[in-house]
């Protein structure tokens, strides 16, 4: 635990040092639990964003995308449900003061339950070799099924509460379980308690005018309002989806690990409209699609597994989570839910206008069901970053610190460096700059010895190296220097833009989602 906790110190840090991510309003101490992404960083979010979008929208013919508005009409959010079951159960600690979630509380109890699975696995691996049999391991070993079943009954009793809105009982599961305040240590807990998590804000300049509003926790209601203005005028034939990029805001209770859990934070969002009743069907291709998605970036098809919900939001009929192998265990990035005809039903009661849609094979007309995927790009962001991150050991016995990004995320492509600040060679480096940063980002960098510069691109994730010397102003040759690898070639001017395209196009990145 320690060392998860320090490998996550180190993400947080480097994020700040290498101008990636900083504590928004930091000079007054900060706001908690929002950030500010610095002119590395938002070079990054926006090449996570483009790749997403990409992926959804250029490449499939039946989706297109929006952009629609923050702010929307109240009814809405009671519309969606948000009003009454976008809540939190919380519980406060007596003696710390601490607030917290009491379903994480629990979770996080069973989790400990799952890592010492996990020890007792790797510790049997490593005791029988090769002959190792972890299936038959997990389903015989007497300590490790009695774990299993203790997590399971735990979690499966979690469930049941929070869905009988029981919060008497999540109290009792968490005294039982002698669940101490992480911070203080004290089991002197209050009630648990529901906690609805919308920003509220005021629209109209007079206060007795003014209307209440919220800011929309998440986008895709954007997306479900706007259902008919978009199937008419785009003549969209179902199936179809809609995608959206944008900001969403929530009162989290328990707001910290960075930026995993922000309160103002950015979702890309499809919702897929299909015929009622084709929702398992579409469910399974977008799950299958969406994981193709993730590990075409190369980021370890072992950091990511499936996790389907026990406990399903009020919209939904199926649900699971992407997660990731984060510096603090597997945690959700992405969710992908069948979210069934609920929101444009409810819509159609709410608002009076009818949301259906004409089939023309079927000749009927019906309210669509909708597959939805979310992802959070903040948290794409942090399992980009975190994966990233390295400390390597080096030959010559020294370490260095390297942010081995995706080259087609990363946010400056290459730095040109003059061997020299003379002989015209800072002149020839520009020369080069000037050329190539119609195609790419790219810096100049001319301060300290060549192997400084070269530690500091490969902190901050730059995947080429160019460094011009005096052989170049003989026969127009640079050296060029892979990030990853280390390697140097020395190769003409004139081809270094095709050698960095070939590591950075997007679309052969894309193409390895098959
Ligand atoms: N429209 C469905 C929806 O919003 P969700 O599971 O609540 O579903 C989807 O959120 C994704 O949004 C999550 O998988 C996560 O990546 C991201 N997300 C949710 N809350 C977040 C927060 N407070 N901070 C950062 N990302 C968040």
């Amino acid at each position: 635990m320690a060392k998860q906790e320090d490998d996550f110190k180190k993400v947080i840090s480097h994020a700040k040092e290498y101008g990636y991510v900083f504590q928004s309003s930091e000079i007054y101490d900060g706001l908690s639990a929002v950030y500010d992404y610095a002119q590395n960083g938002a070079e990054l979010k926006k090449n996570i964003r483009e790749y997403w979008w990409r992926a959804m929208v250029q490449l499939n013919e039946n989706i297109v995308g929006i952009d629609a508005a923050i702010l929307m009409h109240p009814t809405t959010w009671k519309a969606s449900g948000h009003v009454d079951a976008f809540t939190d159960p919380l519980i406060d600690n007596k003696d710390s003061k601490k607030r917290y979630r009491a379903d994480v509380l629990v979770e996080e109890y069973a989790a400990k339950i799952e890592t010492k699975i996990e020890k007792e696995v790797s510790k049997a691996a490593k005791r029988f070799g090769g002959a190792f049999d972890k299936k038959q391991f997990l389903a015989t070993n007497q300590r490790v099924v009695d774990y299993q079943e203790k997590a399971a009954s735990i979690l499966k009793r979690l469930g049941r509460s929070l869905e009988n809105e029981d919060l008497a009982d999540v109290k009792k599961l968490i005294e039982e379980l002698d669940i101490a305040c992480p911070m203080s240590g004290s089991k002197n807990w209050t009630d648990v308690k529901q906690f609805n998590l919308m920003f509220g804000t005021k629209l109209g300049a007079a206060a007795e005018s003014a209307i209440d509003l919220y800011l929309r926790p998440e986008t895709a209601q954007g997306i479900f309002v706007n259902f008919l203005n978009v199937q008419k005028s785009g003549r969209m034939k179902i199936p179809f989806g809609i995608a959206q990029t944008g900001k969403a805001f929530r009162n989290e209770i328990v707001a910290r690990q960075f930026i995993f859990r922000m309160r103002e934070f950015e979702q890309m969002e499809m919702q897929f409209f299909i015929r009622p009743g084709t929702q398992n069907e579409w469910y399974e291709k977008w799950k299958e699609n969406r994981m193709k998605w993730h590990f075409s970036l190369g980021m370890g098809e072992e950091n990511y597994r499936f996790h389907d919900h026990d406990k399903l939001a009020h919209y939904a009929d199926a649900a699971t989570d992407i997660e990731f192998r984060f510096p603090f265990g597997f945690k959700e990035l992405e969710g992908i839910h069948s979210r069934t005809d609920f929101d444009l039903g409810s819509h159609e009661k709410f608002s009076g206008k009818k949301l259906r849609y004409f089939d023309p094979e079927l000749k009927d007309s019906y309210v669509p069901y909708v597959v939805e995927t979310s992802i959070g790009l903040d948290r794409m962001f942090l399992a980009v970053f975190s994966n990233s991150l390295k400390e390597e050991e080096l030959e010559n016995g020294s370490t260095r610190t390297v942010l081995k990004l995706p080259a087609v995320l990363a946010p400056t492509k290459a730095a040109v460096f003059p061997l020299v600040k003379k002989d015209g060679l800072p002149e020839l480096a520009h020369q080069i700059i000037d050329d190539l940063k119609w195609d790419f980002n790219v810096v100049y960098d001319e301060k300290d010895a060549v192997g400084r510069r070269y530690r500091r691109q490969d902190a901050n994730g730059t995947p080429f190296c160019i460094t011009v010397d005096h052989q170049t102003l003989e026969d127009q040759t640079v050296t060029i220097r892979h990030r990853d690898t280390m390697q140097q070639q020395r190769v003409a001017i004139s081809g270094v833009k095709a050698i960095i395209a070939k590591e950075v196009d997007m679309k052969t990145w894309l193409m390895k989602m098959g």
